[in-house]
Order: structure tokens, then sequence, then C-alpha cells
């Protein structure tokens, strides 16, 4: 199983943006977390892009592709009707997808207290900054054990 890890706008800066936000780990630093924490049977590719139709066709390929997506949308989350859609269109045939987010958007600016796009994720990671990314594919990992 291919899991894809998509990263929205800026966060390819990850590491130097905030770091008192983000931390200093570094997007290329998740990537090789998240490779090594892969188990048989699981590989994990990882996307940054800062442009929204990019990020869409990703999403189409998901689904086309059977994929589980960890998908931190940035600051698109807060108003892209646009990837709310794209995100049904992988969840509505099953598929998991869990919303990531690093730092704690209910606890920072206003504007970043509504997600458009958590009402179509399957689950949501907030908060516990880039070890959110490991925890959701190993719950990705634990549901493809289980029996549906
Ligand atoms: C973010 C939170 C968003 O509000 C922000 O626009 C980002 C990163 C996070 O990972 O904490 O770019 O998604």
């Amino acid at each position: 199983t291919r899991v894809l890890v998509l990263n929205g706008p800026n966060l390819q800066r990850l590491g130097s943006r905030q770091p008192d936000v983000y931390g200093t780990t570094t997007l290329g630093d998740v990537a090789a977390g998240l490779a090594a924490a892969a188990p048989d049977g699981f590989e994990v590719e990882l996307r940054q892009t800062d442009d929204e139709a990019t990020l869409i066709g990703w999403l189409h390929e998901a689904a086309d592709t059977a994929s589980p997506v960890i998908l931190n949308p940035a600051a698109f989350t807060h108003y892209s009707y646009a990837l709310h859609d794209a995100v049904l269109i992988v969840t509505e045939t099953g598929l998991p997808l869990i919303e990531v987010h690093i730092s704690n958007p209910q606890a920072r600016d206003e504007f970043r207290h509504v997600s458009v796009v958590s009402p179509v994720a399957t689950g949501v990671i907030a908060g516990l900054g880039t070890d959110g990314y490991g925890l959701a594919l190993e719950w990705i990992v634990r549901r493809a054990g289980r029996a549906r």
C-alpha cells in the first residue's frame, strides 16, 4: 500500500518558518521518519505544493489509485471549498484520509478555528507537532489490518 502524504502551501519552509510554532523539523526529516517507520507492505510518498490545483490533482490520484492519504492542507484548510470537495472524492470511496496540523489551529488566530476539510476527513490530528504525521501513519497501518 502506498500512503500519500500531501502538504499544502508554505510547508516546504518547515524548519525555518516560525520555529516557535512549527518546530525545527524539516519536511525532509518528516519524509525520512515516515519512510523508516513504514512497516513491510507500506511505502510512503511525501509531496508538497503551494498550488491548490496540484493538490486537488493529487487527491484525485489518491482516489484513482486507492492510496490512503495523510493531508496537511496548511492555510487552504480554512477556506478552500474546492479542497473540501476533493477530500470527499477520496473519503467517499472508503479510503482513509487523516487531516494533520503541526500546530493546534484552535489555539491560534480566529481565522484558523474553522476547517472546511475536517467535516469530510476520516479524522484529525492537531497540535502534536510533526509527530502527528507518524501517528497518522500508525493509525492507517492499524486500520488496514482490521476487518472492515
Ligand atoms: C498548519 C496550520 C495552518 O493554520 C497554517 O496555515 C499552516 C500550517 C499546521 O500544520 O499547523 O500553514 O496546517
